[in-house]
């Protein structure tokens, strides 16, 4: 393959050199991004009009506006094709959720996307057409390794967009009827008889770091924890719920679907985990935090 010279970046051919995109695009950070791959045969586009149906459902899926009419990106597709020369081959496009100097999961309102395209020419019916290839049989994990800290963030990119829309903070992930964890923090209930519950580790979420810190300072504490999954119903006739990550360390749940979770206020067993962990951290739990003291 042989990576055509001139590519198109937001708006403007130039050399490939030259392409350049900030750290902070969402494609980057979150996966939030579409991308097609149109054949150029014997230089024309194979059903480009399929691919660039596909991309508007897809643009439409992540909520981006698609930033162009399909006649406009058919122009870029030809002008691309024509400017690196190619014959046969591939035509790659990207469009992300673009950047705006920084990282917040459900982002602006509107996006101002990243537009990237670049030509690829290569044979198209060649050996492996006339040979044949191999193959072996592997479970798919599109994406169910949550286990691993990547950055396959966009339905928890999305999931924080319909939280915002519906005036809540973060969202419970259920997946076959269980909660597996909050949008970006791991999730924690307490039940009726006071026991704390939280889901077990697996490739179903992440190992936070914090969910082990909590549970490291349980000992001596009397508070009995249970790991296992909890459906959102439980959740939601919890007494208490809470989310742990590095980002909002140990932060209440108070309401659920517009519900209160038990009182409505952040309650006791929150409270004390609070105090442990800010004190396990060195904080100055009187001054910074003397709501958690109870
Ligand atoms: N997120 N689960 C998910 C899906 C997360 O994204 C995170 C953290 C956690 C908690 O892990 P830890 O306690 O190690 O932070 C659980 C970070 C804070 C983020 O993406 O901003």
């Amino acid at each position: 393959m042989t990576i055509g010279r001139t590519v198109y970046l937001n708006g403007k051919f130039c050399p490939v050199e030259d392409a350049a995109i900030s750290p902070f695009d969402r494609g980057f950070l979150f996966a939030h991004a579409a991308y097609e791959v149109t054949a150029v045969y014997d230089g024309r586009f194979i059903d480009l009009e399929g691919h660039l149906s596909r991309l508007r459902r897809t643009l439409e899926g992540i909520s981006i506006s698609n930033p162009y009419s399909d006649e406009a990106w058919a122009e870029i597709h030809t002008d691309l094709i024509d400017k690196n020369g190619v014959e046969e081959g591939l035509v790659y496009l990207e469009v992300t959720g673009g950047a705006y100097g920084m990282r917040d999961f459900a982002g602006p309102e509107t996006f101002t996307p990243t537009v990237f395209l670049y030509a690829d020419t290569r044979p198209l019916i060649g050996e492996a057409a006339r040979d044949g290839i191999k193959a072996i049989t592997l479970g798919d994990t599109r994406w169910k390794r949550r286990d691993m800290k990547t950055v396959q963030l966009l339905s928890q990119a999305l999931a924080y967009r319909t939280a915002r829309e519906a005036g809540a903070d973060t969202a419970f992930m259920v997946e076959d009827g269980l909660v597996t964890e909050a949008a970006s923090a791991n999730a924690w209930i307490v039940d009726a008889e006071g026991r704390l519950i939280t889901r077990e580790l697996s490739h179903s979420i992440l190992p936070g770091i914090t969910r082990a810190g909590v549970l490291s300072l349980l000992d001596g504490t009397g508070i009995e924890l249970v790991e296992r999954a909890f459906t959102p119903e439980e959740a939601a006739g919890a007494v208490e719920a809470f989310t742990t990550s590095a980002g909002a360390m140990v932060a209440p749940v108070i309401t659920l679907d517009g519900k209160p979770v038990g009182s409505g206020k952040p309650g006791p067993v929150t409270r004390r985990i609070q105090r442990l962990y800010y004190e396990a951290m060195g904080a100055d739990v009187a001054a910074v935090a003397p709501w958690a003291l109870g």
